[in-house]
């Protein structure tokens, strides 16, 4: 079955559709809207913790089973035990969360690169994106009705992935050299503006200063644990596809290390950017930089234009230009989500591609709808906190105790090591066994009662608990996919 897999056509295009695939909106537009929502400087200390004692390692070990099992998760897991597959499935139903929601971040983009072209959103950026860009309804029970630009972006965005898809995996590594580096400069030109902003350092203190009382709380970090399984797309079966694409003997460690790195230091760096124009805008508005915005999900789309209508010359270039690198930064991420999803299928069924690619794009569109709509925003940031906080969270407990206990963490080791630039040592064993299990296992159990006693944000308890109750319905898919039978897993 090996030969008619795909292949990267070199390492550097499986390294740069790696990172393709982690840096994307996760790192300007996520990561910061929940650095500030987790009280800033708070939230990095769990964050770069989460990185080393989870990111790093998790990520190791998804390549790792990827390359070893040659199978997209579900499959990869049946490969270890008959009845583990469901672990696979829920993977690929967490990334399927994610790429209902992705493409309309996305196609906010879409419409902001057309307002940049005046400025449209004027003085106000904070009030221009709720009342006349979402047109907000008063709370998720009131849908409101469809806004058609977000729409158009949302298709769009999908035509894109399409395209894209159907060519196959080898073009993916030629595209993300330019949609990774460009995007960079743009960054360094917005921060260099942010900081010279008055009020700037102001931001950019609260972004930096730690508040070790914010440490107590289990929301910060799994908060954090979320964000980094997020960015660097772990627990979704986005790197266990993307590995078993390598051909035998690619490293394995230093892949992971240079991917996880680099995700990570973008994600830290676009935050000054963003902190930056926070701290302007709290001395415009006289208030503190935690007061600024109510809601983070919005904060991407506040800072940025507020900085780009500050510009001194070319601002609207600028401002055009900022939101295509965005996208472009964005599509490599969206369609690492989609490909998984296709894999899964194909991988257990034999599927046609195209036929599955079709059946998922149509899909993927219609579960998009409801996050047009003028009340979507509410369940766009109810499902994102579901699927990053406990979503992912269980995948990634569940595979470092599957590899753990039932597979065996030295004999995967054994393999990494024989393949891999620099051993990995025991530490490994470790974390996966012992350290990332019982931190994750404990601070989700604690949300979780939080999340019971007082439901998540403002939000009326009921739908809360229809995001829950999305979570659970997908459990319960995965073990029915497990059962359908597929080809012999050998
Ligand atoms: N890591 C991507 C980002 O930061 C998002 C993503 C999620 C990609 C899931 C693949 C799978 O934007």
């Amino acid at each position: 079955m090996a030969e008619e897999r795909e292949r990267w056509t070199s390492r550097t295009s499986f390294i740069m559709a790696s990172i393709g695939a982690a840096i994307g909106l996760g790192n300007v537009w996520r990561f910061p809207y929940i650095a500030y929502a987790n009280g800033g400087g708070a939230f990095l200390v769990p964050f770069f913790f989460a990185l080393f004692t989870a990111g790093i390692p998790l990520m190791i070990l998804e390549y790792a089973l990827g390359r070893k099992m040659q199978a997209g998760a579900p499959t990869a897991f049946a490969k270890i035990g008959k009845n583990l597959e469901w672990i696979g499935w829920l993977a690929l139903f967490a990334v399927m969360l994610i790429f209902a929601y992705y493409p309309v971040i996305m196609s906010w983009c879409w419409n902001y690169m057309l307002y940049s072209i005046r400025l449209d959103w004027g003085a106000d950026a904070n009030s221009f994106f709720y009342k006349n860009f979402l047109q907000l309804t008063d709370g998720p029970g009131d849908l409101g009705g469809i806004r058609w630009p977000i729409l158009v972006g949302l298709a769009i965005s999908w035509l894109a992935i399409f395209l894209i898809l159907y060519k196959g995996v080898r073009i993916v590594g030629k595209v993300v050299i330019y949609t990774v580096t460009i995007p960079w400069i743009i960054l360094v030109i917005m921060l260099i503006r942010g900081l010279t902003l008055p009020g700037a350092l102001e931001g950019v203190n609260y972004y930096l200063t730690p508040d070790f009382k914010a440490l107590l709380r289990p929301g910060v970090w799994l908060a954090a644990y979320g964000q980094v399984f997020f960015s660097l797309s772990l627990g979704m079966g986005t790197l266990i596809v993307y590995s078993s694409y390598l051909s035998p003997r690619s490293d394995i460690a230093n892949n992971a290390f240079i991917t996880s790195l680099g995700d990570a230091g973008t994600s830290f760096f676009a935050g000054f950017g963003v902190f930056s124009v926070v701290g302007y805008l709290a001395q415009a508005m006289n208030v503190g930089v935690p007061e600024v915005t109510t809601s983070g999900v919005s904060l991407a789309f506040v800072t940025y234009p507020t900085a780009i209508k500050l510009l001194p010359f070319w601002a609207s270039l600028f401002g055009f230009l900022f939101f295509l690198l965005l996208l472009t930064l964005g599509i490599d991420s969206f369609f690492s989500q989609v490909e998984p999803f296709v894999a899964g299928f194909t991988d257990k069924w034999r599927f046609r591609k195209e036929t599955v690619l079709i059946f998922v794009t149509v899909f993927g569109f219609l579960a998009g709808v409801v996050f047009t709509t003028r009340g979507g925003f509410y369940w766009l940031d109810i499902i994102d906190y579901y699927t990053c906080s406990f979503g992912l969270t269980l995948v990634a407990i569940l595979e470092s105790i599957t590899i753990g206990y039932v597979y065996k963490t030295w004999r995967l080791r054994e393999y990494i090591n024989d393949v891999s630039e620099f051993r990995v040592g025991r530490w490994w064993d470790i974390t996966i066994m012992v350290i990332l299990p019982l931190i994750l296992g404990v601070t989700f159990i604690l949300e979780l009662v939080r999340l019971v006693r007082h439901g998540y944000g403002d939000y009326p308890t009921w739908a809360s608990l229809l995001g829950a109750l999305v979570l659970v319905l997908l459990i319960i898919l995965s073990l029915i996919l497990m059962k359908i039978k597929g080809r012999e897993v050998e």
